[in-house]
């Protein structure tokens, strides 16, 4: 009897530690999304933040920014050319994937296209047998760097430009050229430029988008005014909007429309497609390289930076090689700089090692969606997450030492991984507003009017698409930043 009354104890004993452990086990769910959400390749794309682009061909040697596509090809002669001097450049500087252009409006081909007299084929450049398209992808290759083209829709060379059909035709072709022999792109760049010459000419878009992902899968994001993975900024100054959605309706967008630039600078929080944007600019005044430019300065540079990777973007900078085929070293030089700045400003978060607190968290204290998840390095998939019961404003707040943060720089991230959601929200610094704004999206970077001195900065979610989800808080010193000169 007492056998049993022990084995029964026993028994029981097992039960309630087995309840006890499996109650902890037991994770709570993370929120659901809120459509439309990145595919796989548009996250990837959207944490790069950084991508150059490379215009260099013809126009390079006749000091021209648009050739009128008769051309000598005698003239294409870059001696000096060496596509491991690019690829070691972007690497240096914080680049991992680079553009170049295969074909420009001039219509001559950076590579040797079987369509075609007018490329690198009938040039002096190695006797003819050169490809530059080749020697950018192997350089790249190598160094674990992903590439991108952009090939010209509007040729001013062609003949069969104006003929609608025969001239998609020979597009495709050459479309097909690229995307079939040099392995895998990341990205794909189309414009919808036109001449005067023929001003009604329709590019079928939908087929060379089709056959783009036909031959290079899901991993490519086609960039264009309308997507359909990343859309064009607005402007090409690289600024994004102050408001800026990833969110956009598709069926509102034309290539080449010149009225929707408002709207893709935006956004639009209730668009039904994600398509994040690309703020397009170049480190010179020109797209080309010219003997007489010289590349923006540092500050101008941090600027193009805070107005598009610190408003949800990605910053497409152009650094053209020049006519001996290289990057100049006044703008190697340059891009060092604006590297090195970028670490100094971003390495340091004093909001590190601080307490944290927010108005409430998903799951109470064991739900795993506390506060603190905005200080680890993961800024997608760990998240604070307020309690969905609350009816108030949602907050977060970082509590310094005794001395407190001198900061004038405030970084805010979204999980965008289920969508981008907050609207509205402001900044405290020992209770007095700092800073506002509207979306914030994968990365908001705030400069505030001077240096600020604070012990507690509480952001405040005013307004947002279900409950916010914010995975990452920085508070930074920018030693370049003065409120003055920009
Ligand atoms: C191009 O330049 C070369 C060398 O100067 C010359 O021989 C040739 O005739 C030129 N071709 C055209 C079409 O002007
Ligand atoms: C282009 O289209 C417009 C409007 O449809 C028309 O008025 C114009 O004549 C066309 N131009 C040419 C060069 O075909
Ligand atoms: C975008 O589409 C959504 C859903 O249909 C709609 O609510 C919204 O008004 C549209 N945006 C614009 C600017 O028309
Ligand atoms: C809030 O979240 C809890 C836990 O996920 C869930 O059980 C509850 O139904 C939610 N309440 C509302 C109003 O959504």
């Amino acid at each position: 009897m007492a056998k049993l009354g022990f084995t029964w104890f026993v028994f029981v004993l097992l039960l309630v530690f087995g309840f006890v452990v499996s109650t902890r086990e037991i994770a709570v769910t993370p929120p659901l999304p809120i459509l439309p959400l990145p595919s796989a390749s548009q996250l990837k794309w959207q944490q790069r933040e950084l991508i150059m682009f490379l215009h260099f061909g013809m126009n390079t040697f006749t000091n021209s920014e648009w050739g009128i596509g008769k051309e000598n090809s005698s003239i294409f002669n870059p001696m000096g050319l060496d596509a491991n001097q690019w690829v070691d450049v972007a690497t240096d500087t914080g680049f991992s994937l680079m553009i170049l252009t295969a074909k420009h409006h001039d219509g001559f081909c950076l590579w040797p296209s079987q369509y075609t007299e007018h490329s690198v084929k009938s040039s002096p450049w190695k006797d003819g047998k050169g490809d530059v398209v080749r020697e950018f992808v192997d350089a790249a290759k190598i160094r674990g760097v992903d590439i991108g083209l952009y090939l010209s829709p509007w040729d001013r060379h062609e003949r069969r430009y104006g003929q609608e059909l025969e001239y998609n035709e020979y597009y495709l072709a050459q479309l097909q050229e690229l995307l079939s022999r040099y392995g895998s792109l990341q990205e794909i760049w189309f414009d919808g430029a036109k001449g005067s010459e023929a001003p009604n000419m329709t590019y079928y878009f939908g087929d060379w988008f089709s056959m783009v992902k036909e031959l290079q899968g899901s991993n490519i994001n086609i960039f264009s005014d309308a997507g359909p993975d990343v859309r064009w900024v607005g402007d090409e100054m690289g600024y994004a909007g102050c408001t800026s959605w990833s969110t956009i309706n598709r069926t509102l967008l034309k290539i080449g429309d010149g009225s929707i630039v408002g709207y893709l600078n935006t956004g639009d929080p209730r668009g039904t497609d994600w398509v994040p944007a690309e703020c397009d600019v170049s480190i010179r005044p020109g797209w080309f390289w010219h003997k007489s430019q010289t590349p923006k300065s540092l500050s101008q540079l941090l600027n193009v930076y805070y107005k598009s990777v610190g408003r949800n973007c990605v910053l497409l900078l152009n650094v053209p090689p020049n006519s001996a085929g290289l990057i100049s070293d006044i703008d190697v030089r340059r891009l060092a700089e604006f590297q090195k700045a970028i670490q100094n400003i971003f390495s340091t978060n004093l909001a590190e090692q601080c307490s944290i607190t927010a108005s409430s968290q998903r799951g109470g204290k064991r739900g795993g969606f506390g506060p603190q998840n905005v200080l680890d390095n993961d800024h997608l998939w760990t998240y604070w997450a307020p309690g969905n019961e609350s009816k108030d404003k949602h907050w977060i707040e970082i509590i310094g030492l005794k001395k407190g943060f001198r900061f004038n720089v405030v970084r805010i991230q979204e999980a965008i991984g289920l969508g981008q959601r907050v609207e509205q929200h402001e900044i405290y610094a020992d209770g007095n507003r700092i800073a506002k704004g509207t979306t914030i999206g994968y990365k908001r970077l705030h400069r505030t009017q001077g240096v600020v001195q604070a012990r507690q900065v509480r952001i405040l979610i005013k307004k947002s698409r279900g409950l916010p989800l914010i995975s990452s808080i920085g508070l930074h010193f920018d030693p370049f930043w003065h409120p003055k000169i920009s």
